[in-house]
């Protein structure tokens, strides 16, 4: 489907939020209908939580309600994100089917009284999700303040009950197709775990000790192909009734139940939702690593920021409010990488309930707040920057992002508590985003031709298609950089023997890995060029690659901790060890110099973001955000869309967009 429709359709980009009227009586209504138009909101998510509401018992409907909303926004040129309830079954559905009740890793049943308390493989939750879906689409699908579609809410939950027990061993059957072939990919001749029969497997409740990681990677696997499928029932419901783009908000976790590979090539719309993990500068390399992961998954397709919070940052324990200006500068931070809008949960803070204290558009105190002033100088904002629809993002930098490998590092049992694989994407990702670039991610199967530089820092699992197709990538004339403790396992997560990491791999980066040897907590090396490491080691020995810096201490001393192979027309690096910050920035950045990636706008200090958007026909803009709170010079003049004026410097925290065609 071709998503212009929709900003076609809103007259530019999206600016709006989830919209729960049901909390609130004819009067706020009214004024509702007033304050969006003064925060020029022009899309709305609405019906998310409203199951209870839309069927209040099975099989009978109300949207008498719901058709009264949906009509009042209609006239009041709001278009509505209608949402399938999914995510958060009334109280009669589970006391019907308790069965559908989602079950624990140690058995523990859940019961109703929260959201997301359903068991994604239960049949019934399943037919009684398909079947609200169509009820939707059957009674909404033309409706014109109907944009988009959008199924349940954040997929994320996971169940171990005997539905997905049952469930799990139809998936195993079709993925190994006999037990033979199951027992040996995942190493059952150890622990006397050997399957007779497919009924003695499990999906990996809680046990004694270690699981088995082969049954714990495939579950993974499983429980995402489950969701796909869960998922697309619901959008094949709504298709055979509705025109409008279906798609689904994908939370971007530290967890990751789903392949969002998978998922991108599915939705019509790649949306996803995104709160801050940390204040500050960290909050918006946060933002820029989920949009630049939200913009891959999209294959580089414009997508949308569907919720983020006006004054939400998660952050050990508290919810932090965001400083004055964030709400601007959080939202162009994903159209600067793509997004098509930005949209926040919710439009009204809620008076009761579940998420009374999470902040709004228009918080507790009303609009005569900070919060709203800011809210409204946003939804200006983005209403000045419709001509930017469609544009995309182009990046000469990829970060190798793989759900396998992913999954395959949480298996217990791996040499140290310290791998961890989100970890050290983001890592990589924030190099670059320091260095004032912005990435792709791209799995090691994509063609990489397009990147000038690619990092690959945690690649723990890499297939022989992954290690061949970097081999060629670098033979090519890429640039390549490999982290320890990568390409040892293969897709069944048996080790590479005879050295790591997979062989196709280790003729790019001409080494060989002979051990790793985990670092004892805070221990420190130096390294031969200074530059300091900690955490992880590996004795290595040289195929080829020149030694550019070597370990100096203990049984390592000498050997090679960062290499370079000059192989074929491009350049495999390996590095051994994990640099301390400053080490491995500079690291990245030597590798971009080398590898030729400037920044969009040289000469900008660190902290202001400089993001280019292209159109197809030529056209380009500069979104420049300062997280900075000095006054920026720009290196070079431009004309602002934000203020429809000329501008030489960006004051503290400011943000601009320039027209740079
Ligand atoms: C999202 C969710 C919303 C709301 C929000 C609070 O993950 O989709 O419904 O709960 O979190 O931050």
């Amino acid at each position: 489907m071709d998503i212009r429709r929709l900003t076609d359709r809103l007259g530019g980009l999206a600016f709006g939020g989830d919209y729960n009227p049901e909390q609130w009586d004819e009067q706020v209504w009214k004024q509702d209908d007033e304050l969006m138009r003064r925060a020029r909101v022009n899309l709305t998510t609405v019906g998310v939580f409203s199951w209870a509401l839309l069927e209040p018992e099975e099989g009978r409907y109300d949207f008498d309600w719901l058709d009264a909303h949906l009509d009042r926004l209609h006239a009041n040129g709001v278009a509505v994100d209608l949402a399938t309830p999914t995510a958060s079954p009334p109280p009669w559905f589970t006391l019907a089917h308790p069965d559908a009740l989602p079950v624990r890793p140690d058995g523990t049943r859940l019961t109703h009284g929260s959201r997301d308390t359903y068991c994604l493989t239960a049949p019934a939750y399943r037919r009684a999700a398909r079947r609200i879906a169509g009820a939707l689409a059957e009674r909404y699908g033309n409706h014109p303040a109907l944009a988009l579609w959008h199924v349940h809410n954040e997929y994320v939950t996971l169940c171990l009950c005997d539905h997905t027990a049952a469930a799990f061993r139809v998936w195993l059957r079709a993925r190994h197709g006999s037990l033979d072939a199951l027992n040996e990919a995942w190493g059952t001749a150890f622990w006397s775990q050997h399957y007779t029969v497919w009924e003695q497997i499990l999906p990996p409740r809680a046990t004694q000790w270690h699981k088995n990681p082969g049954q714990a990677l495939d579950f993974s696997r499983f429980w995402s192909d489950e969701t796909l499928a869960a998922y697309l029932e619901q959008r094949d419901a709504i298709r055979v009734r509705s025109d409008r783009p279906v798609t689904t908000n994908l939370m971007l976790p530290g967890y990751q139940n789903l392949d969002l590979w998978a998922f991108g090539r599915e939705v019509d719309l790649v949306a996803i939702d995104h709160y801050p993990g940390a204040p500050g500068v960290d909050a918006a390399a946060h933002a820029a690593f989920d949009a630049d992961r939200a913009r891959s998954i999209a294959a580089g397709a414009p997508w949308l920021l569907m919720e983020q919070g006006t004054s939400t940052v998660y952050a050990g324990g508290r919810v932090l409010a965001k400083e004055p200006g964030e709400i601007l500068r959080h939202s162009l931070a994903h159209i600067a990488r793509g997004s098509e809008g930005a949209l926040f949960f919710q439009w009204r803070q809620s008076r009761a309930g579940a998420e009374q204290w999470h902040s709004a558009m228009v918080p507790h105190a009303g609009p005569d707040s900070r919060t709203f002033r800011e809210v409204t100088a946003t939804g200006e904002a983005v209403a000045r920057l419709g001509e930017l629809a469609g544009s995309t993002v182009r990046a000469e930098v990829a970060v190798l992002h793989d759900s396998d490998a992913w999954w395959a590092m949480r298996v217990d049992g791996l040499p140290s508590s310290e791998l961890d694989y989100l970890a050290a994407l983001r890592r990589a990702h924030r190099a670059v985003w320091d260095a004032g670039l912005t990435a792709d991610f791209a799995h090691p199967e994509h063609d990489l031709s397009r990147y000038r530089l690619v990092l690959a820092p945690a690649l723990f699992l890499l297939t022989d298609t992954g290690a061949e197709n970097l081999r060629r990538y670098v033979a090519a004339g890429g640039t390549l950089l490999v982290q320890y403790f990568s390409g040892m396992v293969d897709e069944r997560l048996h080790t590479r023997l005879g050295g790591y990491p997979a062989a196709p791999l280790r003729e790019a980066l001409g080494i060989r890995v002979e051990e790793y040897r985990p670092l004892r907590q805070d221990e420190q090396l130096t390294l031969s060029d200074g530059s300091t490491a900690g955490s992880w080691s590996e004795s290595l020995r040289t195929e080829g690659a020149e030694t550019l810096a070597a370990y100096t201490h203990g049984m390592l001393a000498g050997s090679p901790a960062l290499t370079r192979h000059d192989f074929g027309s491009g350049y495999g690096w390996y590095l051994s060890t994990r640099l301390d910050d400053t080490g491995y920035a500079a690291l990245v950045g030597r590798l971009l110099t080398e590898a030729g990636v400037a920044p969009e706008l040289p000469g900008l200090p660190p902290g202001v973001e400089a993001v280019a958007r292209h159109a197809p026909d030529g056209r380009r803009w500069l979104l420049l955000l300062n997280h900075r709170d000095d006054v920026v010079p720009l290196p070079r003049p431009g004309h602002d869309l934000l203020t429809d004026g000329p501008l030489r410097e960006l004051p503290p925290g400011g943000c601009a967009v320039l027209r740079a065609h």
